[in-house]
C-alpha cells in the first residue's frame, strides 16, 4: 500500500495528462469531436473502464454504455460523474473533468486503504450533448428510467439508425431501461466541471460552487416564404424566408439581453435548397433561452414568440414552432452547497457560489436525489464548446484536493 501524502502538483499533471490522451479518441482526425458509440466513443470508454480498475473500482457497462466504476463502503452510494462525449470541434474538458477528478480521488482513497461510510460510484455517462442523435441527457436520463422511446426512431447524420448503432457496440436497444438505477441506493449525486464561463477566471479563483443550473426552453423554427429568381422578383413583393429569419435572430438577441442570467442563441440555421441565385423560401434553425430563473425564462419565450409572429405576419411568411423542449431550472441542495464551501475553503481558497448557465447531468439526477456541483475555473478567456477550452495542471489538482476532503467529510443524510 502506497503511504504517499495527496500532491497537489502530481495530480493535477496527471489529470490535464489523462485529459489529453483521451482528447486522442476523436471521430475526426482535424479535431475533437467524440459522439455516442462511434468507435472512438467505444475506446475512451474501455480507457475510462481501465483508470477505475486501476483505481481500485469494479467496472460495470451498463444498458445505454454509461461506464461505471464502484468502490465498496457503507450500504449508500455516493455517486459522482460526468460525460465523455462532446459537441462537435469541442474542448477536451467539458464532461471528462467531472470523471477524471473522482477517479484520482477513489485511486488516492484506495492507495492509503482508506474505505468511506458511504460506496463511491462513478458515472462515466456516455451521452449528455446528444450530438450524434439529436438527443440531450440520453444516458442520465436512462439511469433514473426516464429514456425517450422516440430516440429509437432516430438516425445520424449518415443514415445510421439509433438502433443499429446500439447494437453495433453490443447494446440491445430494447433494453434501455435496465439501465435504471434504485434511487433508494443514493445518497447524492456530485458533478465536477469545468465552469465553461468566464467568472471564475475574472476574479482569480480555482474553484466554485455551484448555486443553481439554469433552466432551458428550445425550440426549432420553420419559416416559410417563397423560393424565387434572385434576379427578377422586385424586392417589395418578396417573402424572403431567410430575411425574415435573420429578423428574428436579432429579436431573440434583442430580448435575451435584457440582463440577469437570461441568454437566448440561435445555434444552427439551415437554408433549404440554398442557392446563390433564388431567394430563401424554406429556413429553419434552432432557438434555445436559458435562465437561473424559470419565470424570467418563460417571460422571455412568450415575448420572443409573440416577436417571431409578428415578423412572420408583417413579412407575409409562415411560422411553425416545434413543441418547446423545457427543463426547469435545478437548484443545488444547500447541504452540498456548504459541504463544497468546506472543503473549497480547506484547500485555501475563498469559495464563491455562482450559477451553471450550462445544462449538465445533474440536472436529470435533481429528479431523484439531492445534486451538487464544483466549478474548476475555465481557461482561455473562459471559452468552452470551444477547441481553445482548458483547465490549467494547477487548478485541476486543486479541484481533486478538494474533492478528496469532501468525500472524506460526506455523510449522508439521515
Ligand atoms: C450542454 O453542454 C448544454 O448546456 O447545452
Ligand atoms: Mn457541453
Ligand atoms: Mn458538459
Amino acid at each position: 500500500m502506497k503511504t504517499v501524502l495527496f500532491n497537489r502538483a502530481a495530480q493535477g499533471r496527471a489529470l490535464v495528462d489523462r485529459v489529453a490522451l483521451l482528447g486522442r479518441h476523436s471521430d475526426s482526425p482535424h479535431h475533437y469531436t467524440r459522439t455516442f458509440l462511434t468507435p472512438a466513443h467505444r475506446a475512451a470508454a474501455s480507457q475510462i473502464g481501465d483508470w477505475m480498475r486501476e483505481a481500485g473500482m469494479a467496472v460495470r457497462v451498463d444498458a445505454i454504455g454509461n461506464v461505471i466504476g464502484r468502490y465498496e463502503g457503507g450500504s449508500r452510494t455516493l455517486l459522482m460523474g460526468s460525460h465523455f462525449d462532446s459537441v462537435r470541434n469541442g474542448g477536451k474538458y467539458d464532461g471528462v473533468l467531472g470523471i477524471l477528478v473522482p477517479i484520482a480521488c477513489v485511486a488516492e482513497l484506495h492507495a492509503r486503504g482508506e474505505r468511506l461510510p458511504v460506496s463511491i460510484e462513478i458515472a462515466a455517462f456516455s451521452d449528455e450533448e446528444g450530438a450524434r442523435f439529436q438527443t440531450g441527457f440520453l444516458s442520465s436520463r436512462a439511469l433514473i428510467g426516464r429514456s425517450d422511446p422516440a430516440v429509437l426512431e432516430r438516425k445520424d447524420a449518415d443514415g445510421i439508425a439509433f438502433t443499429e448503432a446500439m447494437r453495433g457496440a453490443g447494446l440491445d436497444p430494447a433494453r434501455i431501461g435496465e439501465a435504471k438505477i434504485d434511487p433508494a441506493t443514493l445518497a447524492a449525486y456530485v458533478e465536477v466541471h469545468i465552469e465553461q464561463g468566464p467568472v471564475l477566471l475574472a476574479e482569480g479563483l480555482p474553484l466554485g460552487i455551484v448555486t443553481v443550473i439554469a433552466g432551458s426552453s428550445r425550440h426549432l423554427v420553420t419559416v416559410t416564404g417563397e423560393a424565387g429568381h434572385a434576379g427578377t422578383v422586385p424586392m417589395p413583393v418578396r417573402h424572403d424566408a431567410l430575411a425574415a429569419a435573420a429578423e428574428m435572430v436579432l429579436a431573440l438577441e434583442r430580448r435575451c439581453g435584457a440582463g440577469g442570467s437570461l441568454v437566448g442563441t440561435v445555434g444552427m440555421l439551415k437554408v433549404r435548397d440554398g442557392t446563390g441565385n433564388v431567394i430563401p423560401g424554406e429556413v429553419e434553425f434552432t432557438c434555445d433561452i436559458r435562465a437561473g430563473d424559470d419565470e424570467l425564462r418563460r417571460a422571455a419565450d412568450r415575448d420572443v414568440v409573440a416577436a417571431f409572429e409578428d415578423i412572420a405576419s408583417r413579412r407575409g411568411v409562415k411560422l411553425a414552432l416545434s413543441r418547446p423542449n423545457e427543463m426547469l431550472a435545478v437548484p443545488c441542495s444547500p447541504r452540498l452547497q456548504d459541504a463544497l464551501e468546506r472543503s473549497v475553503a480547506s484547500v485555501g481558497v475563498r469559495p464563491r457560489r455562482l450559477p451553471s448557465g450550462a445544462g449538465h447531468d445533474a440536472m436529470m439526477l435533481a429528479e431523484v436525489t439531492e445534486v451538487g456541483m464544483l466549478f474548476v475555473r475555465c481557461g482561455a478567456g473562459g471559452v468552452s464548446h470551444n477547441p481553445a477550452e482548458t483547465v490549467s495542471a494547477e487548478d485541476a489538482g486543486i479541484a481533486a484536493e478538494a474533492l478528496l476532503h469532501f468525500l472524506r467529510g460526506f455523510t449522508s443524510p439521515a
